[in-house]
């Protein structure tokens, strides 16, 4: 069974990752607008990928006997700039969501909570490369963004991604 300050910690981080999927999906919505159609793409898979990470958490709640508490999910912005500022955006995002599984880990260990520092474990490798993946895009943007041939060409390339599924225990 896990300690409330455990099961509070993890119910706050299942919103966070639900705001992160409202997020993510508006910033779809943003691309699709501008006709960015593998932007568009890009995003809506990350907003599904969100909703795994809030339901991995769902269920080992669940599975070590604590109580699920679901909260009021925030409204995302909806002017979010070009491809440039909504990926800064998304990168500061991803940065604030590092540092809640941070605090997460942290509490983990003042819990001694041997099993959530384990499953955490999972969230804080996922974190490094969605940063990375994440800046690899800003870094493209910076030298070529300007430019609509390679703007076209990164809608391309973005648009190459496929969703795949996280569970957890599978
Ligand atoms: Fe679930 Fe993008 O952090």
């Amino acid at each position: 069974m896990i300690s409330e300050k455990i099961q509070n910690i993890l119910n706050e981080q299942i919103n966070k990752e639900f705001y992160s999927a409202y997020l993510y999906l508006a910033m779809s919505a943003h691309f699709d607008e501008m006709g960015l159609k593998g932007f568009a793409d890009w995003t809506k898979i990350q907003a599904r990928e969100e909703v795994d990470h809030g339901m991995i958490l769902f269920d080992y709640i669940i599975e070590r006997q604590g109580r699920v508490s679901l909260k009021q999910i925030e409204m995302p912005e909806e002017n979010f700039g070009n491809p440039l500022e909504v990926f800064e955006k998304i990168y500061s995002h991803e940065k604030y969501v590092t540092d809640s599984i941070n605090c997460v880990a942290n509490m983990t260990d003042e819990e001694c909570d041997l099993a959530t520092r384990y499953f955490i474990n999972w969230y804080i490798s996922e974190q490094v490369e969605e940063e990375a993946n994440v800046d690899d895009i800003i870094k493209k943007l910076k030298i070529f963004g300007s430019e609509k041939a390679a703007l076209y060409h990164l809608d391309k390339e973005l648009g190459n991604r496929e969703y795949k599924p996280h569970s957890y225990n599978s």
